[in-house]
């Protein structure tokens, strides 16, 4: 499909899970690089995981910004009352502390920003969770997605929305490596369902009102101030703790992982062009829509990550220098909801905007190691 350049310079953006994993470094990214741009986070900033990460992340942009840091306040429903204190409307970066479930709250923030550049990271994520908390992703994935659907269907200026979703959307695809060509229609878990529908959603979007948009595929992304529900880190924190870490599948697994500074390298390519709007020869649209993986294309063995993962944490100073990660392993069965082998082909990213992730395991790994001993104070 052909593309049309956005200008993400001078351009008035509004990221979703701003104060998220992703939703940070890319904000961080555009406060950085593009000076004369304007951004709007929203996040709820709730506490799947431990809120305080997400303030300090949200401090951190604020810093960048040249503002001052939040006061904290929880929003009441109108997105005047939830814009933080102290951040002005003109300012490049403004927080919304508030739910993109909340219809109220995203059309306050679309009719008062008229933003060209949507790109959607609030989620409520995790495979696991979405066991035993369904409500959550409901909420937050389909419903919040739907709100931000319809405010874009209703927003003139808008060039281009860019969303989340996941390598989960795979289920238990055996032929490897995924390809966006691959049928999607077996989600082995209920957040792998909400993503799916997503591009479901966005698909008729397109169709019905003519609204670019791209969904991104993301694979296992992972580095400093990363979530501590993830492998990675929950697993540091267990070992750093003395106790065992849980090796899933007896180790027979395998995850792409993909350095964050690779997903935001790849979200802002594509976020500087969206899907052409073209008609059709019935003389409708033909939906400017399409879907990509960002993918690392190296899928990594769980133990040899496992392995990796030891050695950086011990040259970080975070584990010390004689310790014996393979006294730490429970080999345990695999999990409801877990697929064993993740792998992208990130072909379609290459072709359309030359960008193929790079940063490899080690490297990534040792970023994460020096941050966690820093963020913990433990050198
Ligand atoms: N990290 C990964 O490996 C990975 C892989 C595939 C897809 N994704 C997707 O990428 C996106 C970003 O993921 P992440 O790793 O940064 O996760 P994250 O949990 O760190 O970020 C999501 C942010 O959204 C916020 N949020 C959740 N529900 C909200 C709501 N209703 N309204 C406003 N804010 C809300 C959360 O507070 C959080 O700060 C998500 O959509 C996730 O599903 C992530």
């Amino acid at each position: 499909m052909d593309k049309q350049p956005v200008n993400i310079h001078e351009s008035r953006i509004l990221i979703t899970g701003a104060a998220g994993f992703i939703g940070y470094y890319l904000t961080k990214r555009i406060l950085t690089e593009f000076p004369d741009a304007t951004v709007t986070g929203i996040d709820n900033m709730n506490d799947y995981y431990d809120p305080a990460l997400k303030e300090w992340r949200l401090e951190d942009l604020c810093r960048i910004a040249g503002q001052p840091a939040p006061a904290g306040a929880v929003s009441d429903r109108a997105a005047d009352a939830a814009v933080e204190e102290g951040l002005s409307r003109s300012s490049r970066f403004t927080f919304v502390r508030g739910s993109i479930a909340d219809k109220e709250i995203v059309n306050d923030i679309f009719t008062d920003l008229k933003p060209q550049i949507v790109v959607n990271l609030a989620a409520q994520a995790g495979v696991r969770y979405s066991i035993e908390n369904p409500d959550a992703y409901v909420e937050s994935n389909l419903i919040g997605f739907y709100n931000i659907l319809e405010a874009c269907r209703h927003d003139e200026a808008l060039e281009h929305l860019v969303y989340a979703s996941s390598s989960s959307v795979y289920g238990g695809n055996k032929k490897v490596p995924f390809s966006t060509d691959d049928n999607v229609d077996h989600p082995v878990s209920l957040y792998a369902a909400t993503k799916k529908s997503n591009e479901l959603l966005a698909h008729c979007y397109s169709k019905l009102y003519n609204i670019p948009s791209t969904g991104l595929r993301f694979f296992t992304v992972y580095g400093p101030a990363g979530r501590p529900d993830m492998a990675y880190f929950s697993f540091t924190k267990k070992l750093v703790a003395g106790q065992n870490i849980d090796i899933f599948n007896f180790g027979n697994c395998k995850r792409d992982f993909t350095y964050v500074d690779d997903i935001v390298e790849g979200v802002l390519r594509v976020m500087g062009k969206a899907p052409a709007k073209a008609c059709g020869e019935d003389g409708l649209p033909v939906p400017p829509y399409a879907v990509y993986n960002i993918g690392g294309g190296r899928p990594e063995n769980l133990m040899d990550f496992v392995h990796i993962l030891g050695k950086e944490l011990i040259r970080a100073g975070v584990l010390p220098q004689d310790f014996d990660i393979d006294e730490h392993l429970n080999l345990v069965p695999m999990q409801p909801g877990d697929v064993p082998v993740t792998y992208a082909d990130s072909e379609g990213l290459a072709r359309d905007y030359g960008f193929t992730p790079g940063i490899d395991l080690r490297t990534g790994l040792s970023r994460f190691a020096e941050w966690y001993a820093e963020y913990y104070s433990i050198v």
